[in-house]
């Protein structure tokens, strides 16, 4: 049986891939996940209890015990997700960014090297580490300026995409130098179960809920791509059975928004789901400070990853969103669980009115 380690399977993305990975592979998956704030087990849902699941509580800044559980499991592939995701975190405390996103990548890739070279010739060129990276590395595209295809300059505006956009040089540089079989995989915005709610999407399906503030940056005018975070796993399976060492591949949904269209849609989603006596959900939408540096759109041209290997997106904007809004109704123990007090902190400094946040 085949081993695969995915870092980060206990966040928002990673913990998609490793329950797709458990439920519909034979593989044996081997979670490595530090269990910061936005990482969860029981967003694993039955995956977790699998014998095919081996979870490893293990931070990827730490290079000794990296290399203890690459020792120890042999991985025939890797998929490196671990990292810190929130913008707004990384312009109130870059330094985490940088110690996760650029050095734990530092530390995936020299584990990768020293385990890849004591393979046999089967198993190195059928070795692959497979890094997740973000359309936010190619920086603001404004308004009108044409989709970025694989290879276009980067450009981070935010310490978060600036710590991304070094990750990836890491990941080109062991590929040219050392040959290591790397792909990379730069994906739009995810939305679906099991995010953490500081971000976008539940963060205004629960402050909704309860009535409280949608805090909308800026003049919601900002535009982003939303796809469906099961079609993103899927993409990434995929690509680890047919991308080609050393590629990137850009991953896509063409469901552009602007921020106000999707909170409108989130409101006319609950008004159906759990209407307010109050009112409509709308009236709830605060315009507020902008983000520093806010980017204004990002879009990415997919023709490689549609054309050579394939994949499609399954759900739309639409339906992924209702299935979307009916899981953060369905479970309010999840929700529970993760608004702790962490939580509310982070939301009071961020939202300083209070009443967002609060
Ligand atoms: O584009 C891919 C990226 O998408 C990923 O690399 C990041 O890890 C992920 O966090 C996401 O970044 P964004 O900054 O686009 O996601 P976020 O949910 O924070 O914000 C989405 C948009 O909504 C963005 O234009 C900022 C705006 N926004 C966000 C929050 C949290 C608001 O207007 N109000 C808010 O309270």
């Amino acid at each position: 049986m085949k081993t695969v380690i995915v870092t980060g399977g206990a966040g928002f993305i990673g913990s998609a891939v490793v329950r797709q990975l458990v439920e519909e592979t034979n593989l044996r998956v081997v979670n490595v996940d530090a269990l910061t704030y936005a990482a969860n087990l029981d967003s694993l849902g039955p995956a977790r209890n699998s014998p095919r699941h081996v979870f490893e509580h293990v931070d990827v800044c730490d290079r000794d015990e990296l290399e203890r559980v690459f020792r120890e499991h042999r991985p025939a592939a890797v998929l490196h997700l671990a990292a810190q995701t929130h913008v707004d975190r990384s312009i109130k405390d870059p330094g985490v960014f940088v110690a996760s996103n650029v050095d734990g990548t530092l530390n995936v890739l020299e584990a990768s090297r020293r385990h890849w070279e004591r393979l046999d010739a089967e198993g190195r060129s059928g070795f692959r580490l497979l890094h997740v990276s973000t359309d936010e590395v190619y920086g603001d595209l404004g308004r009108d300026r044409p989709a970025m295809a694989e290879g276009a300059p980067y450009a981070p505006s935010s310490p978060y995409a600036a710590s991304k956009a070094a990750a990836d040089h890491l990941v080109r540089a062991w590929s040219r130098t050392f040959d290591l079989p790397v792909v990379i995989a730069v994906c739009c915005n995810n939305y679906g179960p099991c995010q953490h709610p500081e971000k976008l999407i539940p963060l205004v399906v629960l402050n909704a809920v309860e009535g409280k503030p949608l805090p909308l940056y800026g003049t919601g005018e900002n535009v982003r791509d939303w796809l469906f975070v099961e079609d993103h796993a899927r993409a990434l399976r995929m690509l680890l059975e047919a991308g080609r060492p050393g590629q990137t591949y850009h991953v896509a949904a063409h469901e552009e928004r602007t921020n106000l269209e999707v909170v409108t849609e989130i409101c006319m989603l609950l008004d159906e789901l759990a209407p307010r006596e109050a009112g409509r959900h709308t009236e709830l939408i605060r315009f507020v400070a902008d983000r520093p540096g806010h980017d204004f759109r990002y879009d990415l041209d997919d023709s490689r990853m549609r054309d050579e290997i394939g994949w499609r997106p399954r759900e739309t904007f639409r339906s992924g969103l209702r299935k979307t809004v009916r899981w953060y109704l369905d479970h309010p123990e999840w929700v529970q669980a993760v608004r702790n007090a962490e939580y509310r902190r982070w939301m009071a400094a961020q939202y300083q009115d209070g009443e967002a946040g609060g």
